[in-house]
């Protein structure tokens, strides 16, 4: 039976693979942390030896993008070292990895949308080892395809859909950035995305070649209209006004929109984190982030 290998399943996007690649007919392996700790070179190589995977899904990932500026080492361990270990073993098998990397590998000073070629120059810690598993991967691998995405929200865990909903239910100030520009991005996309390169790499139709591909929500934002994205500060609205349907009121009152110097925040990020999808749009097209906003606020508020 064809084999999959997933890690970091308590995440959010780990979550999201979960509920989309059962019913696949695949023998797939879920692990997280607790089961299989991508920075310990004995257990990953111990995992593949029992487990032999066609196909590593790596979505464990140290995403704590503030805390990763004093956590360093950490950082490194999970987005660069990890990525590493899986890439050898993966080399060693023949398997292919699939792994998620960020618009956080730029600095984002383009004036136009970032494509899959750009020059990385990340502004934080968490974008330059995101960028070391990229290196990482790509020195020791060639089935490799690295998602890179933005802005991640959905049901599951702590993001920015569920921090807003939160706040929401305290009669507070809510500040948000209005000059960092982005492309949210549903889990669950993500997920079914996976699932279709898993299912084109299986029949071996080769529709998705190895490499980088940038994939994120369509809002126009670097897809195909070329507008210019959405800042954290419109995101918000759309959540208060989806919101809005379910608890009448002036839901979105409370927020305040303030710079990135205002704002201060530990990590610098960059201004312009939009990816321009025109290379996977015609393989497997990034979706309106607006209606999956829409399906996971119906889930929270069932
Ligand atoms: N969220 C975004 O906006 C975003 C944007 C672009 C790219 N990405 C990338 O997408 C991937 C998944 O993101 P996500 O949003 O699903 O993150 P998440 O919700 O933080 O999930 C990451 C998972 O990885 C686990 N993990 C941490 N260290 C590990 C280790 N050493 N071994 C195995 N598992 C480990 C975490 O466990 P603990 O919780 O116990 O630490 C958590 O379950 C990451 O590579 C991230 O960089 C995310």
């Amino acid at each position: 039976m064809y084999r999959l290998l997933v890690t970091g399943l308590k995440g959010q996007i780990g979550q999201a693979i979960k509920d989309r690649i059962e019913h696949q007919g695949w023998d797939v392996l879920f692990t997280d942390i607790d089961t299989l700790d991508i920075t310990n070179d004995e257990q990953v190589a111990a995992v593949f030896k029992a487990f032999k995977p066609d196909v590593v899904i790596n979505a464990a990932g140290y995403t704590d993008v503030d805390r990763a500026e004093h956590d360093v080492a950490a950082a490194e361990y999970v987005n660069a070292y990890g990525p590493y270990l899986l890439a050898i073993q993966c080399h060693k098998l023949g398997s292919l990895l699939i792994h998620f990397s960020t618009e956080y590998i730029f600095n984002g000073r383009n004036h136009s949308t970032y494509v899959e070629t750009d020059t990385p120059a990340p502004l934080n810690v968490y974008g330059r080892t995101k960028l070391q598993g990229e290196q990482y991967i790509k020195a020791c691998l060639s089935h490799y395809i690295i998602i890179r995405t933005s802005w991640v929200f959905s049901e599951y865990g702590r993001n920015f859909v569920t921090t807003m909903l939160s706040l929401s239910r305290k009669d507070a100030p809510i500040r948000i950035v209005n000059d960092q520009f982005g492309c949210p991005t549903y889990a669950g996309d993500l997920a079914n995305l996976v699932v279709d390169i898993t299912k084109d790499h299986q029949a071996e139709t080769g529709r998705y070649q190895f490499g980088d591909y940038n994939f994120c929500g369509d809002s126009g934002c670097g897809n195909s209209s070329g507008d210019s994205g959405v800042s954290w500060l419109d995101f918000a609205y759309a959540i208060f006004d989806e919101l809005d349907k379910y608890q009448p009121g002036e839901q979105g009152r409370n927020l305040t929109g303030v710079t990135t110097e205002e704002y201060a925040s530990i990590a610098i990020r960059p201004k312009n984190g939009i990816l321009n999808c025109h290379k996977i749009s015609p393989i497997f097209r990034p979706l309106d982030w607006r209606r999956k906003l829409r399906h996971v606020i119906a889930i929270t508020m069932a």
